[in-house]
């Protein structure tokens, strides 16, 4: 078992263009909600980055900045997005010297606190890095009601010519647990055909447990349309 985001880091890319997933239309969509909320926004920080695909259309509009938790998605947005820092951070342990006008956390990486306690933490260090009047968006995981009895089987495949690579996720509830085990097979000139698999472990955190995760942070909440229709947006906005 590869830790999670480690070895697949390298094909995260591939397989989410060849999904359909779309970050400039993601990113307009973004830097719209950070400027209704807060004109003339200029910073942004976002958290879990992952390969730095949202920061590299926002880095046309803001000084931008990343963090994430694992080496290897920060590995890949480093070649992504030359001279913007990027920092290995676990979220809820954020301590950065310095303050932005919008901070991010999308594509329900916050699903990854263990617990309301831990997503409690991670809010309250995202909302330390806010300006005043400074906006948090925070894309939560599947709600709980929306989450599909009996697990979700999901395929994907990729491939540039260069790197071919099918993703199988078995995915299963174990309470508020929800368990993805990605199985991996990636296919290269230089090393032929390997299959890594992926464990990963999401909560399934309430409407309740956001919003009061964004009051004990001192910020207003809302929700607002997301990506995913299964999945809440919430938008908070600091004190001035
Ligand atoms: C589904 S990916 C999303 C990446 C990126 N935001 C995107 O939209 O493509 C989830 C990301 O959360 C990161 N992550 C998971 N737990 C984390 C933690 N405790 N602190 C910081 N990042 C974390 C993972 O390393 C991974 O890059």
């Amino acid at each position: 078992m590869d830790a999670p985001f480690s070895r697949s880091a390298t094909v995260y890319d591939l397989l989410y263009e060849a999904a359909g997933k779309d970050y400039a239309a993601e990113a307009a969509e973004l830097h719209r909600l950070v400027q209704e909320r807060r004109p003339g926004a200029a910073t942004l920080l976002d958290v879990a980055c992952g390969t730095g695909a949202h920061l590299a259309h926002l880095a046309r509009s803001y000084a931008t900045a990343g963090a994430d938790i694992a080496p290897a998605m920060l590995a890949e947005a480093r070649r992504r997005c030359p001279g913007i820092d990027l920092v290995e951070v676990d979220m809820r342990a954020l301590a950065l010297d310095r303050r932005v006008d919008a901070v991010l956390c999308l594509f329900s990486a916050v699903g990854y606190m263990p617990s309301a306690a831990d997503l409690d933490a991670a809010i309250a260090a995202m909302a330390r890095h806010l300006t005043p009047g400074g906006v948090l968006v925070v894309d939560g995981w599947i709600r709980p009601a929306d989450w599909r009895d009996g697990g979700y089987l999901h395929a994907l495949a990729a491939g540039d010519g260069d790197l071919a690579v099918t993703r199988l996720t078995s995915s299963h509830r174990d309470g508020r647990r929800t368990r993805l085990d990605m199985h991996h097979l990636v296919g290269t000139r230089e090393h032929g055909i390997e299959h890594l698999v992926e464990r990963h472990d999401l909560h399934l955190f309430t409407d309740d447990e956001y919003r009061h995760a964004f009051r004990a942070a001192g910020l207003t909440v809302e929700v607002v349309p997301g990506p995913y229709a299964d999945r809440d947006r919430y938008v908070g906005v600091a004190g001035t």
